[in-house]
Order: structure tokens, then C-alpha cells, then sequence
């Protein structure tokens, strides 16, 4: 079953000459964890605008996009809407369930708002039955998770930590980024675009980072309500050993013709070797990653 699909997309932004598409097609399933790949530039996190209704229609100007067509269609209890092209109402219902961990999480975070309202108020929207009381566990276990703050710290004392006290234009650059995770993690979605999730992180908490988004979706695998994660990275090597299924997109091929120069199902971990098969861009990802031999 497809959790989002993208057909036909073309996108032009106004102050550059780039453009995604005429015909871009992405397809994503429920329950996927789909490595995204590519190089910089060619359009990766515009993507990841796009399927999180960021980009529409209505409010592509404040994204400096001067056209958008195609269309975005998400499976929200079997209707067929638009979200490229739909009302701010409808977008809603998208933006609850589709969540993004950007890039820079400078855009994400309202700089002068503390951690702890951030959190408060996402954990909220995600679960608006809860009472507050429920909803600073789930706060407490995502702080926790993502190594904001260190796990010695108790539940009852998470609250007095200037940490969490603080504001968010107050934080270091990857301490900014564990909130903006946490944040999305609060929203309890049903798919997270991660965006370059481990940029400005520690090599140690890189990896815990990483490991906390595979349990998550492990957790819900066979769930009723599954995880659909999206991993943009330019590493080959990380996504191919973690993601189910990998996208590389190039350059020109990408932005001039929409195409995808390479789709494949990992687990490959020691079989992904260059290969004249192979496009030489992903060739070249694989030189590039420490995790594959080059024979
Ligand atoms: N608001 C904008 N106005 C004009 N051009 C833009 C705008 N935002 C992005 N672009 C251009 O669109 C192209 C794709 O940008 P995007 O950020 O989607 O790439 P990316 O694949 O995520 O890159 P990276 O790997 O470096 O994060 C770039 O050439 C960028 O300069
Ligand atoms: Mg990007």
C-alpha cells in the first residue's frame, strides 16, 4: 500500500534555473524505510518539502518555487486529493501524519521559544487527547532517546535542567538538531522525512542517533500503524545498510529529465560493488563510502 506518491512532478525555482522534473515520479510504501541519495544539489530537500505539503500551490511563493505541477496524493483513509493542489484544511491532515527533521534545524525551531514548550506543544498536536502529565513521559523518553539529555537524568528531575529551561536560538548546533528530532518524534507521525538527520552530531551519538530511528521503525514494523521513514543522506554505505529500499538521484539526469539513476533493495551490505552495471555516479557513492569494498 502507498503511503505517499509523487507523479509527474515539476518544480521551478524563480532565482535559480533549476527545476525538478518535467517528470518526477517517487512512490513510497507504507512501512518503508527508503534511503534517499544523491548529489548536493540535486533537489533532495525540495523534495522533502514537497511530500510534506510544505511546497503547494497556495504558498509556493514563500519558497521562491515560480512553478509547481504534478501531483502529491496521500493515503489519508482512501481519498484521492491533490495535496500539491488542495485547501489549507486538507493540508492539515497531511501535516499531522507527514513530519520532517530538516536539514538545518535553525528553520525548524522558533529560536526564542524554550525547549520544553517546543516540545510541549508538538507532544500535544500528536496526541491531543493526553494529559499533560502523559505527555511529559513521551517528552521525557524522546530527550532521553536522542541524547539531549543524558540518560542518568531521572524523570522526576528532567524538568529543573537548564536544558530543557533554555531556549532553542540558545543551543549548540547538534544539540538544536536532538530537539528538532525529538520534536518530530513528539508529533507521533506515521512518516518522517529525515533530512540529513546526523549532519552536526558527534561521530559517538551519530550512530546512537541512527540506531534510535531504525528501533523506531523496527518497533512498528508490524504494527498496525507502521513507520514510513524517509533517510536523505549522501552516504551509500549508511543507507544501504539500514534502509529497505534506495533511490540515487544525479545532477542533470535528476533536474532535467526527473529520472532516477538507480533503485535498489538492500540489505547489500558487502555485495554493493562497483559494477560497470552500475550508473557511474552510484560508482562513484560507493568509492566514496567506507563501508564497501572497491574490488
Ligand atoms: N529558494 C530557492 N530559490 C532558488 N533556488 C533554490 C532555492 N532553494 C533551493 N534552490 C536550488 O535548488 C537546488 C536544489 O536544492 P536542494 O536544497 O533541494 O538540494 P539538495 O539535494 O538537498 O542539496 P544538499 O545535498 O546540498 O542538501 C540547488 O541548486 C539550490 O540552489
Ligand atoms: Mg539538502
Amino acid at each position: 500500500m502507498k503511503a505517499l506518491e509523487l507523479k509527474n512532478l515539476h518544480l521551478k525555482y524563480l532565482s535559480s534555473n533549476f527545476e525538478i522534473g518535467p517528470n518526477f515520479n517517487l512512490s513510497i510504501n507504507k512501512g518503508d524505510f527508503l534511503g534517499l541519495v544523491g548529489e548536493s544539489g540535486c533537489g533532495k530537500s525540495s523534495i522533502g518539502k514537497v511530500l510534506i505539503g510544505l511546497i503547494n500551490q497556495n504558498e509556493k511563493d514563500n519558497f521562491g518555487v515560480s512553478s509547481l505541477e504534478g501531483e502529491l496524493l496521500f493515503d489519508h483513509m482512501g481519498n484521492q486529493t491533490n495535496y500539491l493542489n488542495t485547501s489549507y484544511k486538507n493540508l492539515t491532515k497531511l501535516r499531522k501524519d507527514v513530519q520532517m527533521i530538516f536539514q538545518n534545524p535553525r528553520s525548524a525551531l522558533n529560536l526564542k521559544m524554550p525547549v520544553i514548550n517546543t516540545l510541549l506543544e508538538s507532544a500535544r498536536i500528536g496526541n491531543p487527547k493526553m494529559k499533560k502529565n502523559d505527555l511529559l513521559k513521551i517528552i521525557y523518553d524522546k530527550v532521553i532517546r536522542t541524547q539531549f539529555l543524558n540518560k542518568n537524568i531521572k524523570y522526576e528531575n528532567f524538568l529543573d535542567q537548564n536544558k530543557i529551561l533554555a531556549t532553542n536560538g540558545s543551543l549548540s548546533g547538534g544539540e538544536r538538531r536532538r530537539v528538532s528530532i525529538a520534536k518530530v518524534m513528539c508529533m507521533n507521525p506515521s512518516i518522517i522525512i529525515a533530512d540529513e538527520p546526523l549532519a552536526s552530531l558527534d561521530a559517538s551519538i551519530k550512530l546512537d542517533i541512527l540506531n534510535y530511528l531504525i528501533d523506531e521503525w523496527k518497533l512498528r514494523k508490524d504494527s498496525e500503524n507502521p513507520l514510513t521513514l524517509v533517510l536523505i543522506s549522501h552516504d551509500v554505505g549508511v543507507v544501504s545498510n539500514v534502509c529497505n529500499r534506495v533511490v540515487v538521484m544525479y545532477g542533470d539526469l535528476m533536474s532535467k529529465q526527473g529520472k532516477i539513476v538507480e533503485e535498489f533493495n538492500p540489505p547489500r551490505k558487502f555485495e554493493l560493488k562497483i559494477n560497470k552495471k552500475n550508473h557511474p555516479y552510484t560508482n562513484e557513492l560507493i568509492s566514496a563510502s567506507k563501508y564497501f569494498s572497491n574490488e
